[in-house]
């Protein structure tokens, strides 16, 4: 049972959409088992460059099949233009499936997600403002509306009937804002579905099928640790859970079938989005990541909040997720820089800990710990094995395997599928 899962191990665009499609080559099943279109992968094959949201990152291998797990929150409209959106682009997607237990993002729960936000005023979660923490809220509340539903049109017209009476009574009381029609939304949604019903099923069965054939699967992640709803830095999170625990629940299978799990870090750290971010940096360094990193949101176009890399951070998603290795991605950002500095623990009210707290208040008063160690000033754009890369860029890897605990497997150091360094077994 080869199974690998891929997490962030930040808080998101570590580049695990890079990595998944690079893996990807050895696989035979790629599934992703949480969050919906608020995660925004980008893979670059060649000239092309592909911002995957729903659609999991072994989708540019026409063979390999592609799975939407349980865990996901699917909005119709968005998948079936991302569906065809990559037909368009000559991407066959005829090997992907839908789980029957997936729940739908309909258009009620991205009205919430704005209204929610609003409301929250200064307090804002700052979220893609796709829905996504509504549907999750309908699903632990109990009524919520599947994937499974829409093969029973009977079914749905009743769940969204009294869906919408629930939202329009919601959304008028509380915010004094319009409400929905159902018959409006059925008969769009309905439509829509005409288009990816025929993928819908049970992907746990047809996920371990594919184990017992002996079938190497990749768990695709989506956000990062710290978006986790239960390890993250709540409230300033997503709604579901990113860590490696979530693969299980979100594609329908025990532990034991996974063998490796695999961290993706950022050679430095960036965060979308609102909430705590302790070695954040709001200078010129800051900026200089931003833009030789080109971080701005996949999503949202949101300029990302850039710093320092914190093993703080990256030690606590090797405990969260039981990491057996990381993936370094993004090294050659750091490129021309006279020093590189790393966050090894946190000073709170005059005590350093190696512990990322829970309170948001220690967080925000923790002042980093940091390691500084020389930079290299040649470009590493062209490195195709670790001995090609810089001694200094070498010694920052390893104090970050050191610091880590645990080896790195592949060092990526730019866009395209070659621009990876393999530095251990993979599978
Ligand atoms: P994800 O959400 O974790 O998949 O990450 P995103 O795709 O949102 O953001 C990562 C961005 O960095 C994408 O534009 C990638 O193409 C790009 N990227 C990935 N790895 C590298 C790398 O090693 N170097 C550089 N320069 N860019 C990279
Ligand atoms: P990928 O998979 C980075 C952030 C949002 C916000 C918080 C909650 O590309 O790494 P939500 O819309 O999920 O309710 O927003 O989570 N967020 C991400 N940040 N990368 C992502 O996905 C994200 N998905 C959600 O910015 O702070
Ligand atoms: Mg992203």
């Amino acid at each position: 049972m080869p199974s690998t899962v891929i997490v962030g191990t930040q808080w998101g665009d570590e580049g695990k959409g890079k990595v998944t499609d690079f893996l990807a080559e050895r696989a035979g099943v790629v599934v992703r088992y949480q969050g919906g279109n608020n995660a925004g992968h980008t893979v670059v094959v060649g000239e092309e460059e592909f911002r995957l949201r729903l659609v999991p990152s072994g989708i540019l291998y026409p063979e390999k099949l592609c799975l939407l797990g349980n865990g996901m929150v699917i909005d119709p409209e968005a998948l079936v233009s991302e569906l065809s959106e990559l037909e368009g682009r000559g991407v066959s997607t005829a090997n992907l499936r839908i789980s029957d237990r997936a729940h739908l993002i309909l258009p009620y729960h991205k009205r919430l997600d704005e209204l929610e936000e609003r409301g929250r005023g200064a307090g804002k979660i700052g979220t893609t403002g796709r829905g996504i923490g509504p549907a999750y809220n309908d699903k632990s509340a109990r009524i919520g509306i599947r994937m499974a539903d829409l093969l029973d049109p009977a079914e749905f017209h009743e769940k969204l009937a009294a869906n919408v009476e629930l939202k329009n009574h919601y959304l008028k009381q509380v915010f004094g804002a319009d409400g929905f029609s159902a018959a409006a939304i059925e008969e769009e949604v309905l439509a829509l579905a005409e288009k990816f019903k025929g993928r819908i099923t049970d992907t746990s069965v047809v996920l371990h099928e594919a184990l017992r054939a002996g079938k190497k699967v990749l768990f695709e992640g989506a956000q990062g640790t710290f978006l986790d709803l239960d390890h993250g830095t709540y409230p300033f999170v997503t709604s579901s859970h990113p860590t490696a625990g979530g693969a299980c629940i979100g594609a329908g299978v025990g532990p034991t079938a996974i063998d490796k799990v695999i961290g993706v870090v950022k050679a430095y750290t960036t965060r979308v989005g609102a909430g705590p971010f302790p070695t954040e940096l709001k200078d010129a360094t800051g900026d200089r990541l931003r833009e030789r990193g080109h971080e701005f949101g996949t999503v949202t176009g949101r300029p990302r909040r850039c710093g320092w890399l914190d093993a703080v951070v990256v030690r606590y998603a090797v405990r969260v997720s039981g990491l057996t290795g990381i993936a370094i991605t993004k090294l050659d950002v750091l490129d021309g820089l006279a020093t590189v500095k790393i966050c090894t623990g946190y000073r709170i009210k005059g005590e350093v800990t190696q512990h990322f707290p829970a309170s948001l208040k220690a967080v925000e008063a923790a002042e980093p710990v940091y390691e500084e160690l020389p930079g290299w000033s040649e470009s590493i754009s062209d490195a195709t094995k670790l001995a090609d890369l810089p001694a200094n860029a070498r010694r920052y890897l390893d104090r970050i395997a050191e610091l880590a605990g645990v080896p790195i497997i592949l060092v990526s150091v730019g866009q395209r599928r070659r621009q990876t360094l393999i530095l251990d077994e993979l599978f």
